[in-house]
This record gives structure tokens, C-alpha cells and sequence, in this order.
């Protein structure tokens, strides 16, 4: 499992050749402009929850690449009306391919599009492939939904949000990686925005004291766990 950070809280996931993408949101970031999002590869756009900072390249993307969007019913059926695939869940929900699983998971937080449409609930995603498991999830606050996660998947790793305001923040995160059982965290939602900004070095050691890693990748670059 192949994780490229492509900034905010987009994330590409290559497995066996399958490409997914999590959460689009590339042309309308300052610290992504050096991301061509024409060049990314999808064959799954998974989308947590309906804002603009996760789904402004959804059309864009589905267009150019053909892909499938998973996400809660309401907004693959927003999209459905735009004549884009899409393949609805909703929590506690598992989408299954031969290559891997998505379930999708409780989060805290709203869900309406940029133009006023309901985004239904907002939710996480638990993806399963290769022997890995690997827990994203979404923009929420920290919630004792999460203790259900390792309940029935062991993680390999989480991917949190840290910048606060909108989200839960470092010391939060840092609870949450206890609850889903999982001390290996990459970091994202922060820094994109003046509200979400943070020091990312104190983050680290945060984590670091409370003995978890807190993984932060460079936009563009990549991790495989
Ligand atoms: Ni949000
Ligand atoms: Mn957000």
C-alpha cells in the first residue's frame, strides 16, 4: 500500500496497481501548485464528506479518469446527477473490489456543498488490502466511535487530521491514535489555511512523548507501509 500525500487532506493509495484518491483538493491549494492534478491516476475517488476542501477536483478528476466515486449515498447521488459513477455507502457500510475494502466510518463534524446542497453525514474510511489496514478519518473531533474501530481491524496505520479549529488538533489526534490502537499517524488538515496552521515540529514531539510516531509527508511525496 502506496500512500502519496498530495496536500490538506488529499491522499493518493496505490495498491496492486489500483489507484485511489482520497479527497481532492489540489487546484484550489497555494501549497499544492506544484501538483499537475491532471496527471493523477484514479480508478476510486473515496470522499469523506462534502466540503470544498475535500471535493473541488471530484469533477475534474471523474471526468478526465473515469473513476468511481465512493462516498455516502447523498453525494454520490449529487454527482450521479452530474453523470458521474458512483458507488454508494454509508456507516458501518463496507465497498469491497478484488484489490481492497473501504468501510465507512463514524465522524464528528457537517457535511453541505460549496453551493448549499446537503452532503449527508460525514464519515472516515478503514482500507483494507494487503494484509494492511489503514484508518482515515476525515475531518471530525476526537469521539469514542473510534474505540469500535480496532474492535475488528488492527491498524497499520492512521491518517488524522492535526490542525484544530475545524478538526480535532494535535492533542486530540493524540488521544485518538489511543482509541483506534495505532501509533503510527500521518498528519493531515493543517498548515493549508491561517486558521489550521501549526508548528509542526512541537506536533512531532508531542507524539514523540506520548512514544507514537507522527508521520508528516512532503506534498508530492510518498510512504509505503
Ligand atoms: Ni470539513
Ligand atoms: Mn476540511
Amino acid at each position: 500500500m502506496k500512500i502519496t500525500f498530495y496536500g490538506h487532506a488529499c491522499f493518493g493509495i496505490e495498491i496492486s496497481g489500483t489507484h485511489i484518491i482520497v479527497d481532492p483538493f489540489i487546484t484550489g491549494n497555494p501549497l499544492a501548485s506544484h501538483i499537475d492534478v491532471n496527471t493523477i491516476k484514479a480508478d476510486y475517488i473515496l470522499v469523506t464528506h462534502a466540503h470544498q476542501d475535500h471535493v473541488l477536483d471530484v469533477e475534474k478528476l471523474a471526468e478526465k479518469t473515469g473513476a468511481t466515486i465512493v462516498s455516502n449515498y447523498e453525494i454520490v447521488m449529487y454527482y450521479g446527477a452530474k453523470n458521474l459513477k458512483g458507488h454508494p455507502v454509508n456507516h458501518g457500510g463496507t465497498f469491497t473490489t478484488e484489490n481492497f475494502s473501504a468501510k465507512y466510518v463514524n465522524a464528528i463534524h457537517t457535511s453541505s456543498f460549496a453551493d448549499g446542497s446537503y452532503g449527508g453525514q460525514p464519515g472516515g474510511f478503514v482500507i483494507t488490502a494487503e494484509d494492511k489496514s489503514l484508518y482515515i478519518a476525515g475531518d471530525t473531533a476526537v469521539t469514542m466511535d473510534m474505540k469500535l474501530i480496532p474492535m475488528s481491524t488492527k491498524l497499520t496505520a492512521a491518517i488524522l487530521p492535526i490542525g484544530d479549529n475545524f478538526t480535532m488538533g494535535v492533542t486530540d489526534a493524540i488521544i485518538a491514535s489511543d482509541l483506534v490502537e495505532c501509533n503510527t499517524i500521518i498528519g493531515c488538515h493543517f498548515n493549508t489555511f491561517p486558521p489550521i496552521e501549526i508548528d509542526v515540529d512541537q506536533a512531532k514531539q508531542e507524539f514523540l512523548n506520548s512514544n507514537k510516531e507522527l508521520k508528516i509527508l512532503e506534498i508530492g511525496g510518498s510512504l509505503t507501509l
